[in-house]
């Protein structure tokens, strides 16, 4: 019955992350894209930067954009923070219902490190703190200055904790751990910095005083982040589903390669949006879609090959099936734990199999996400065997 309350917490907070980030990422990108097609006419008002008209809903809106701030404050202000800071919490919730609820299962894996529940849980919740606070100090280094230097210094660190934490959890809640870090950076970026900043803006205009135009570029160095790195955090984010995409030992590999495949997508639309023309926006495509081929080649999987007069009987799948499988994916599971069937999957039959042929295969056969944490020690010659009945059924 538990299991029945913790799915639709699980759903329910699915559904409000979901909708949270659609908000976050929808007002970023509608930002950002507004940054971008300021133009400067001849006759703007004083102060103003810039201006840009659009057209949707059935009307025109005219946006011009002051810099640093108007000369008096506007009798209503709109800020954009909420969709930030609910797309983080409702994440971590989602993370505690899923990976620490479930820690044995999701969170541990003993063949890579023997945790205890509440090991595993200090560790998770640990690092997100430990990455805001080590990439909040380097953005506050000299080396922030530099926007290109402090990318690289970025990126090494996210390549540092994918390799951090795949020698400490199992592969999927590593690479899930991956996004939340950088994700935990960008709520950060709004919560510490941005926000504040624009607060501080607000404070000396009231005051009368002219705003420090640093608060403007500090606030600017973190939105950058956040926009390029948008798009490989919803990757890792999307990726637990895919266990093909955590199967490698090397996870800093496919982390590496989302992180650039993702920022050169989002640098298309960047450069495309600010009107450029001609190579500058030619590039990105071919060299995302070549590491994108890159990627998919790396992740695929090792089967074992089986010797080709071997022969594979009926019987000998159903027996895997009912030893690897069955404890948890029957109409009444034994394994405890488990009160009913996994995600609604019964595997107690051949005809069960051939029913869920596809995701059995993406499981148990291309990689090793199921059975979970490999609790049955299911050997690479068990996945082929089943591998080679699944094709041919
Ligand atoms: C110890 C229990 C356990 C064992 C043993 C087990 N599974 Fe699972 N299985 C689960 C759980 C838990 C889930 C739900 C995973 C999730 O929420 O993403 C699941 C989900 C699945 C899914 C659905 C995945 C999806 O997201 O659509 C498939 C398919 C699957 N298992 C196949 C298998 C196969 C094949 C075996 C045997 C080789 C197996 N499982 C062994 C616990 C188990």
């Amino acid at each position: 019955m538990v299991e029945h309350w913790m799915d639709w917490a699980n759903l329910l907070l699915r559904w409000l992350h979901v909708i949270t980030a659609i908000a976050w990422i929808g007002s970023s990108f509608y930002f950002i894209w507004l940054d971008l097609s300021l133009r400067k006419a001849t006759r703007l008002p004083d102060g103003v930067h810039g201006e840009s008209w659009s057209v949707h809903g059935g009307g025109f809106y005219h946006v011009q954009k002051y810099m640093v701030a108007p000369d008096s404050m506007p009798k209503e202000l709109h800020w954009f923070k909420y969709e930030s800071y609910f797309t983080w919490i409702s994440g971590f919730a989602l993370l505690a219902v899923t990976y620490y609820w479930s820690a044995e299962a999701f969170l541990i894996d003993s063949s890579v490190r023997d945790l205890s529940v509440s090991q595993a849980i200090g560790i998770s919740i640990g690092s997100l703190v430990a990455g805001w606070i080590v990439y909040d100090v380097i953005c506050k280094t000299p080396i922030g200055r530099n926007l290109l230097l402090l990318g690289a210094a970025v990126y090494m660190i996210i390549i540092l904790a994918a390799v951090a934490y795949g020698e400490i959890f199992g592969s999927r809640a590593a690479l899930l751990h991956v996004g939340a870090v950088v994700a935990t950076w960008m709520t950060g970026n709004v919560f510490f910095i941005i926000i504040p900043n624009q607060k501080k803006v607000v404070a000396s205009l009231n005051r009368g005083e002219a705003p420090d135009p640093t608060l403007g570029q500090q606030a600017k160095q973190r939105s950058t982040h956040n926009n390029y790195l948008t798009l490989p955090v919803l990757f890792m984010m999307l990726s637990n589903h895919y266990p093909m995409t955590f199967v490698g030992e090397d996870l800093w590999i496919l982390v590496g390669l989302v992180v650039l495949i993702g920022a050169i997508i989002r640098d298309y639309f960047n450069t495309s949006h600010s009107g450029a023309a001609g190579l500058r926006i030619r590039w990105q495509w071919p060299t995302a879609s070549a590491l994108i081929i890159i990627l998919a080649l790396w992740t695929r999987p090792e089967t074992l090959a089986l010797d080709a007069q071997q022969v594979i009987t009926d019987q000998q799948v159903h027996s895997i099936v009912m030893t690897h499988c069955a404890g948890c994916h029957a109409a009444q599971p034994t394994a405890a734990g488990y009160t009913a069937p996994p995600k609604g999957v019964i595997l107690e039959t051949l005809s069960d199999l051939q029913k869920y042929k596809a995701q059995v295969y993406a499981q148990s056969v291309s990689s090793q996400a199921m059975p979970v944490g490999n609790l049955t020690q299911m050997t690479l010659e068990e996945r082929a065997i089943l591998g080679h009945w699944l094709e041919k059924h």
